[in-house]
């Protein structure tokens, strides 16, 4: 993550959050490097959830406060970022979340063309 000019944080939602291996993640890497001088300043952070069909939202919050205590820019897309599935592959049925991936790809890399030139 340090080496990192952009990151992207991808979690399933398990009861309504992010799993504990996210949540352990975001506690260690976010205590050490807040510690250390704020290593992540002014990287782009980016969340993707994959849900099943609820609690997303507060999935998506939990990276993204993740991102923003750590003072990251965090882009965003015609959508917020999750697609629905349950087993592997599911999400390419899920066009509208298919769709906000690409715009919020585009709009990562429009954002790290900008911030590394
Ligand atoms: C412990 C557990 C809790 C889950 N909780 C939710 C939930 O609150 N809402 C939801 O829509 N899907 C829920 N799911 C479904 C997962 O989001 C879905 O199965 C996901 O694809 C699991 O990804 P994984 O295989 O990487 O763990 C849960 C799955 C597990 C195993």
């Amino acid at each position: 993550m340090m080496h990192a000019d952009g990151i992207i944080m991808g979690s399933p939602v398990y009861f309504t959050s992010v799993p504990a291996e996210m949540k352990a993640l975001i506690d260690r890497a976010g205590m050490v490097c807040k510690a250390n001088g704020g290593l992540l300043q002014r990287k782009v952070g980016v969340a993707v959830i994959a849900v099943r069909r609820g609690g997303q939202i507060h999935a998506f919050d939990t990276i993204n406060h993740f991102f923003l205590i750590n003072e990251m820019i965090v882009p965003g897309s015609s959508y917020w970022n999750f697609a629905f599935g349950l087993e592997k592959g599911d999400v390419d049925r899920d066009a509208e979340g298919i769709q906000t991936m690409q715009v919020l790809g585009q709009n990562m890399a429009w954002l790290l063309k900008k911030l590394c030139s």
